[in-house]
């Protein structure tokens, strides 16, 4: 029988009291899959008082993740504390310095440092894994880098961050307060301890990041993605989708275009009898589309303690069997710069606005689309008890360009009272 795999485990949050207890309650299970026990030596966090709902009486405490990442008594390093500065990162470099594997869920830390990490892990001739770091629960992963890896990958996009998700279905299908839905999904485990990063748009561009890295051969740029957050959303814009037939959604979509990789995370309108506009709570939905598959639609829970620790363990094994891949599916040292390219597709836009309720003002706003070029298709107004009339604009199809040159000459004019909102509609 092979010696066990010793795990030490930094970070007893959410995640890493999910790992704890499928360590504790699958053990047989993980020893007859892969053919060695796996155990865990030490722990560490910052209040060793706290009480975590689970025995740790049988593994060593270490105050500091990096001492712990240099035990000899362990093998693999799990790092599920979070942030892509500070301990986590120190850790990390500590753990593969001493020889260690290291399997994280810190999508932060990957998509700021993932290309110099994944250079001093494969010049140590060591593994960074991290599939709990995208979807959660999805083993999406390990879907792009292994079994569609004979493919050239011509898009990838999806639903990845299941806060943003539980929130605007909450407040559509249950007509909660943003501040409701928020509590609810933070109960559930799934915000981040800055909850600005889930709803700016950031996590889930953080995760974006890395499955381009890893479907295009591309070093992880964070820096390229376009990114808008949830937080401009409005409950009278979640109305007002859901009156057209649509339902918002967190969408991040990245492709190979003639002008470099186009990366963006922003909210979309998308058909509400869609698969996406299917979408409830914190599922999260992956969309892979490459030249010999054609289209690949993964869909689980992308959040919270049980999916999650359910992916780290699933790493976890994979290095209990022996099983080894360069981190970004190809050794990092290949991966290429990609230029960047701005989203420049055609699609029909949604705009809703506050507009003086006076003769002309309509005109005038009509006038402006007319001169950039963008053409309408369909119009509401909604009744309304002062001066200002809120005012739905669903576009034809036009480019971001053509919609944010009509915004801004609209904040230029007299009759604007509300700066216009405008989401993409993607029929996907
Ligand atoms: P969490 O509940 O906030 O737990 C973080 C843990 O890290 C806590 O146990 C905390 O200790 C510990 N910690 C913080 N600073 C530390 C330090 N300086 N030294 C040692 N320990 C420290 O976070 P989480 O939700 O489990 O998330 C952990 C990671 O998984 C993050 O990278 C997150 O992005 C990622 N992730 C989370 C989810 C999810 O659904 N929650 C899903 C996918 C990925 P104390 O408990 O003592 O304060
Ligand atoms: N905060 C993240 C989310 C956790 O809500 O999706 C899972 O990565």
């Amino acid at each position: 029988m092979a010696a066990p795999l010793r795990l030490g485990v930094a970070g007893l949050g959410t995640v890493g009291i999910g790992v704890v207890k499928i360590v504790r309650r699958n053990a047989a299970l993980l020893q007859a899959r892969t053919g060695r026990a796996v155990t865990i030596s030490a722990i560490s966090a910052r209040d060793r008082s706290k009480d975590r709902g689970v025995s740790l009486k049988d593994y060593a405490w270490e105050d500091d993740p990096v001492a712990l990442a240099r035990r000899d008594d362990v093998d693999v390093f799990v790092e599920l504390i979070g942030g892509d500065e500070g301990p986590a990162k120190a850790a990390v470099e500590a753990a593969l310095a001493t020889g260690k594997d290291v399997v994280t869920a810190n999508k932060a830390l990957l998509a700021m440092h993932g290309q110099a990490l994944a250079e001093m892990a494969e010049a140590a001739g060591r593994q960074i894994r991290f599939e709990a770091a995208v979807a959660g629960g999805i083993p999406v992963i390990k879907a792009l880098t292994e079994g569609l890896a004979a493919n050239d990958i011509t898009r990838v996009m999806g639903v990845m961050n299941g806060t943003c998700n539980y929130i605007l279905t909450r407040m559509e299908t249950a007509g909660l307060t943003y501040e409701e839905a928020f509590a609810e999904a933070d109960g559930l485990g799934y915000v981040e301890a800055d909850p600005t990063l889930d709803v700016g748009g950031i996590d889930a561009g953080h995760k974006l990041t890395l499955l381009s890295a890893i479907a295009f051969g591309t070093r992880p740029d964070f820096g390229g993605i376009e990114i808008e957050g949830i937080d401009r959303i409005a409950i009278e814009d979640i109305r007002a989708a859901a009156d057209m037939g649509y339902r918002i959604k967190l969408l991040g979509v990245a492709q190979r275009t003639g002008r470099g990789l186009e990366q963006r995370m922003q909210p979309c309108l998308v058909p509400d009898t869609s698969p996406l506009g299917q979408l409830q709570g914190g599922t999260n939905m992956v969309v892979i589309e490459g030249d010999a598959v054609g289209q690949i639609v993964l869909r689980g829970p992308g959040a919270g303690e049980g999916p999650t620790a359910s992916a780290v363990m699933g790493d976890v094994c994979d290095l209990a069997r022996g099983l080894s891949l360069p981190v970004f599916g190809q050794p990092a040292t290949t991966l290429e710069a990609s230029p960047r390219a701005r989203s420049e597709l055609p699609a029909p836009f949604y705009l809703r606005m506050g507009l003086l309720d006076k003769p002309g003002a309509l005109a005038k706003v009509a006038a402006i689309l007319g001169n950039a070029g963008v053409s309408i298709d369909r119009m509401r107004q909604y009744g309304h008890a002062d001066t200002s009339a809120p005012v739905l604009i669903v576009t034809h199809k036009t480019t971001r360009s053509a919609i944010d040159e009509a915004i801004e000459a609209m904040r230029a004019t007299d009759v604007v009272t509300e700066d216009p909102v405008a989401l993409r509609i993607e029929h996907v």
